[in-house]
């Protein structure tokens, strides 16, 4: 199913046969995993369901991500989550465990696992293993996949105004030295580049209080199709389309 203007030089595989991917692929690719409730909805099924599958996809998708050399932020639970009935939210948290205990895919195949977000409200044995797991993969470098986990874009940014107002406070900066750079090196993804590509599933045309800071220049992408269908297939669809896009940053 190659498109017209892909160009072959990198080949790669999924369940619909050889696909050729284009040239100018985007870095960083990030995720807003929606409609996994609709989808289990479709089926009669319970939505937890849906988050499992979701899941499944993640773990699937994330490992063709790191094949065709992306990097990637996903959106797994953000701070308005917390609104949902209690049992939708332990089933996730008991998805996350589960998915956290089974990241030796990852391990074997080099990638570097970072979570951003505020993890003080997590169960303790989530928080103890996402810190193992960061510190077991700090030096891989096949690709950052950068789990969001209690994550909100404003609270990012007021969680890192605050650490500046204590720089500011203990004379460790002035207020005229603080610079995009500053704020940008006291969020959750310090050190990781801005989104170039960000896709959202199911229809929905918002971000959500995702990475609002990291996304002001990026491109987006939308889909009708749920999360737990959303499987390479229609990733290279994405990355044709992001392929075909002018960026210019405000220049000509
Ligand atoms: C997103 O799927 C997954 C999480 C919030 C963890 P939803 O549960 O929001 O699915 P829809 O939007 O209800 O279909
Ligand atoms: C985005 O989906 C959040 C996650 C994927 C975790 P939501 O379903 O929570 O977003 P809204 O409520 O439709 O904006
Ligand atoms: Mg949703």
């Amino acid at each position: 199913m190659a498109l017209p203007f892909f160009n072959k030089k990198t080949v790669s595989k999924d369940e619909t046969g050889a696909i050729a991917l284009p040239e100018n692929l985007p870095q960083h690719v990030g995720f807003i995993m929606d409609g996994n409730g609709r989808w289990a909805t479709k089926r009669g099924m319970p939505t937890k369901f849906g988050h499992r599958e979701g899941a499944k996809n993640f773990k699937d998708l994330s490992l063709y991500c790191r094949d065709i050399g992306l990097r990637m932020p996903l959106l797994c639970f953000s701070t308005e989550n917390w609104k949902r009935p209690q049992d939708e939210v332990d089933a996730i948290m008991d998805l996350f465990w589960d998915y956290l205990c089974d990241a030796d895919q990852y391990l074997e195949r080099r990638v570097r696992m970072v979570f951003v977000g505020d993890r003080s409200r997590l169960q303790d044995r989530l928080q103890k293993r996402m810190a193992e797991l960061e510190h077991d993969s700090k030096d891989f470098e096949k690709m950052n996949l950068i789990l969001a986990i209690n994550y909100g874009g404003r609270d990012e940014i007021k969680h890192a105004t605050q650490e500046i107002a204590k720089e500011v406070q203990t004379g460790v900066l002035s207020p005229e030295s603080i610079t995009e750079q500053t704020i940008a090196d006291h969020l959750y993804t310090a050190g990781l580049p801005d989104v170039d590509l960000l896709i959202r599933p199911s229809g929905e045309l918002r971000l959500s209080n995702y990475l609002i800071w990291q996304c002001a220049y990026a491109e987006y992408y939308f889909t009708n199709v749920l999360w737990p269908d959303f499987h390479a297939n229609e990733l290279n669809k994405a990355l044709a389309d992001y392929a075909q896009r002018g960026r210019r940053f405000g220049g000509i």
